[in-house]
């Protein structure tokens, strides 16, 4: 059966755990050959060991990586040329949490360690990435994870959610620019995603703080982001370029949420019409069940 990226090549950072890791995965049972860059090598040669198991072997190779120096990212991309001859696209997802805190608390060298992984990894993705696919002159999709932290405040630590907004719109800025050698430059928003980062090892405690605020009746998961990954990696989106896309189960839709969505919420168990200041009176029933 043809897959979805048959014969394409691609660069996966964060590729050794989480979201990263289940798009490699993904990516190699499209057809795609990838290259996974990270800074465990532990956990990389265990994905390793998982895709040889799945008989991918030849079509996948790790390099320990660490996402925030520009030689580490040159040699990244070099490895997929080298070993694939080609690149198709790159998907900069590397990430951590970063300084955590209040802010009166944080240091300055704490603050530069979150921008570097978060965001200076993913100018170094995209202009190396850039430089190769501008160079091949048959374009290329190049994808970086922002997070739904990076919408406004209040989804993750003041510089965690700043860095994913310089993400967001360095996706945005640098779109345009590529689009004539027909770069495609998009970033995915993930919300709540059962990942080692998210959980820290202690998935309950942190699936009941998510369940309070995600509309959806599940956790996101690695695969939820690996499929939008594979529609930005693939020719389905060639017009899509420049966009944030939310992956988020709903959460970003549903604003301040005041009144939550499950059952005990007050706006789901009665229904009919305020008529406000006017002195005509509201028509209010309460609904059963
Ligand atoms: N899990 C969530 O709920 C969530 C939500 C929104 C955004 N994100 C973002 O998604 C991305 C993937 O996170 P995840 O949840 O899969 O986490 P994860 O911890 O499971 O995987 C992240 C991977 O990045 C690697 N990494 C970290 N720093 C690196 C560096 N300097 N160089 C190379 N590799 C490095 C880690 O070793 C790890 O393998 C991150 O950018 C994260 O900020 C996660």
């Amino acid at each position: 059966m043809k897959g979805r990226l048959d014969g394409k090549v691609a660069v996966i950072t964060g590729g050794a755990s989480g979201m990263g890791q289940a798009t490699a995965y993904r990516f190699l049972a499209e057809g795609a050959k990838v290259v996974i860059g990270d800074l465990n090598s532990e956990n990389g040669a265990a994905t390793m060991a998982v895709i040889a198991q799945q008989g991918a072997a030849d079509r996948a190779a790790f390099l320990r990586t660490d996402v925030a120096e520009e030689p580490d990212i040159e040699a990244l991309v070099a490895a997929a040329t080298d070993r694939f001859g080609r690149l198709d696209c790159i998907f900069n997802n590397a990430g951590i949490g970063g300084a955590v805190g209040p802010i009166t608390e944080t240091r300055v060298e704490e603050w530069d360690f979150t921008f570097d992984v978060l965001a200076r990894s993913v100018f170094l993705g995209i202009k190396h990435a850039a430089k190769v696919m501008q160079r091949q002159g048959d374009g290329g999709s190049i994808i970086s994870t922002s997070s739904i932290a990076g919408l406004n405040g209040g989804g993750g630590p003041h510089a965690y959610s700043a860095a994913k907004a310089a993400v967001a719109n360095l996706t945005r800025a640098v779109s345009g620019e590529l689009a004539r050698h027909h770069i495609r430059v998009n970033a995915i928003a993930p919300g709540v995603i059962t990942t080692p980062l998210f959980h820290s090892g202690r998935p309950e405690k942190s699936e009941a703080m998510a369940k309070r605020s995600v509309p959806w009746p599940r956790l996101g998961t690695g695969e939820d982001i690996a499929a939008m990954a594979v529609f930005l990696a693939s020719d389905e989106s060639e017009y899509v370029t420049g966009q944030n896309m939310v992956v988020d189960g709903g959460i970003s839709a549903s604003g301040p949420n005041l009144w939550g969505n499950g059952p005990d919420s007050p706006m789901l168990r009665k229904s009919g019409v305020t008529r406000g200041s006017t002195g005509l009176g509201n028509d209010i029933r309460e609904l059963e069940g």
